[in-house]
């Protein structure tokens, strides 16, 4: 059977990853791969997370299977950091939320349950969008189509172009939208767009997916979520994939979830039931490190309290770092204008950059970004910043 396989190419992002990690110029610049970087340049492991595993390691009991749903205490905790403890849909039983490996994962399962509910449905997504969503629907069966989301001349939101091409989208399909920090561009839509994607989205009857990756890299942890309630509000069935990577650093334990929406708490359960279904078809039960050192975290008033501080010093060291960017780049160069940096949200930059920019400062700098212009804005710290600076702008000058 494998004496005829080709090899194929790996992942482009995870191959920069690699790349980066052999490359032994001692200055080397990272702003490739989505991970959070202290002012140090290192992805720390956050103290709220090593008291809630101290904890654990103390009072842990059992490594037997939780099932393929499971931490159940995890699923209450974390409807309630994304929708509030009041919520009309956690009141009514129209939300169900089961624990996967990652984000990735919580995308992976909601693809294998769209294609198991309907094998006709289309997903759209956003052009761009996070490379991965190609796979993971491809990898589940579901043919992925795109819908115009950046306005490369602007550098902004493509919003006219957008909203244009929901209309098109038949009823029924799938449209993932990106709770906020949109990943790769950075540009999020503001709460008046929302509100006409959200009432578009259930005039058009389309299943929303809410890929909600970033809750509180951009503005807040309630502020990030607010178009994510207004979509919520006006469609009545809906699919949500949370990641804990990134708010709570856990990239390697990989903890997620995915939640489903429903008009109804039985059509809810019917279809947590598929989901907790396709999950034993795939990776039985998840790993349960990760949702213990979230569930710690979240129903420990003092740690909780600690991990919102420590969440929003690395919101406020990102935010920092973009608008010091910008500043060095307007003193540096007169040639491009790159103050909607500054506005973008979240790690991410689509920072206009060309491919072959790109190209010059990783032969010239050791300054790794991905292909499209991408750069992570947590690669920068105080002691990369003039350099990084200088860099683009010689980049771009030539
Ligand atoms: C990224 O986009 O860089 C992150 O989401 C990491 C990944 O797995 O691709």
């Amino acid at each position: 059977m494998f004496e005829n396989v080709k090899a194929i190419p790996g992942d482009a992002l995870l191959a920069l990853m690699m790349e980066f990690k052999k490359d032994p110029t001692p200055a080397k610049i990272d702003l490739g791969v989505g991970v959070y970087k202290d002012d140090a340049g290192l992805t720390p492991i956050l103290p709220a997370v090593k008291k809630a595993e101290a904890l654990i390691l103390e009072n842990e009991q059992s490594k037997g299977y939780i099932g393929p749903a499971g931490a159940p205490e995890l699923a209450p905790l974390l409807q309630s950091l994304m929708l509030g403890d009041q919520h009309n849909l956690i009141r009514e039983k129209r939300i169900a939320t089961t624990q996967t490996p990652g984000g990735t994962g919580a995308l992976r399962v909601a693809g294998d349950l769209i294609n198991a509910l309907n094998p006709n449905a289309k997903i759209w997504v956003s052009d761009p969008t996070w490379s991965n969503h190609f796979h993971v629907f491809a990898g589940a069966g579901i043919e992925v189509r795109t819908y115009p989301y950046y306005d490369a001349q602007q550098n902004a939101l493509a919003f006219e172009n957008m909203l244009a091409a929901i209309h098109e989208i038949p009823s029924g399909d799938v449209i993932l939208l990106h709770a906020s920090c949109h990943n790769p561009t950075g540009i999020d839509p503001t709460l008046e767009q929302w509100q006409q994607i959200s009432d578009l989205v259930a005039e058009r009857a389309l299943l929303p997916l809410i890929d909600c990756a970033y809750q509180g890299f951009g503005d807040g942890l309630e502020e990030d979520v607010q178009g994510l309630k207004l979509i919520l509000e006006k469609s009545p069935e809906a699919l949500i994939t949370t990641s804990c990577s990134k708010n709570f650093g856990l990239y390697n334990e990989r903890i997620g979830a995915l939640s489903v929406v429903a008009a109804e708490p039985e059509h809810c359960n019917n279809v947590f039931s598929q989901a907790c279904n396709c999950i034993r078809a795939n990776y039985s039960n998840p790993p349960a490190h990760g949702a213990a050192i979230v569930t710690t975290i979240l129903s420990d008033q003092a740690l909780r309290q600690q991990w919102e501080t420590e969440l929003s010093e690395m919101r406020t060291r990102i935010h920092r770092m973009r608008t010091e960017l910008v500043k060095n780049l307007s003193a540096l160069s007169d040639e491009r204008d790159f103050s909607f940096i500054a506005a973008q949200k979240g790690m991410f930059s689509y920072s206009g950059l060309s491919r072959d920019e790109v190209k010059y400062l990783k032969d010239k700098y050791a300054i790794y970004a991905v292909d499209s212009g991408r750069i992570n804005i947590a690669g920068i710290n105080d002691g990369n910043l003039g350099r990084l600076s200088q860099a683009i702008a010689e980049a771009i000058d030539r």
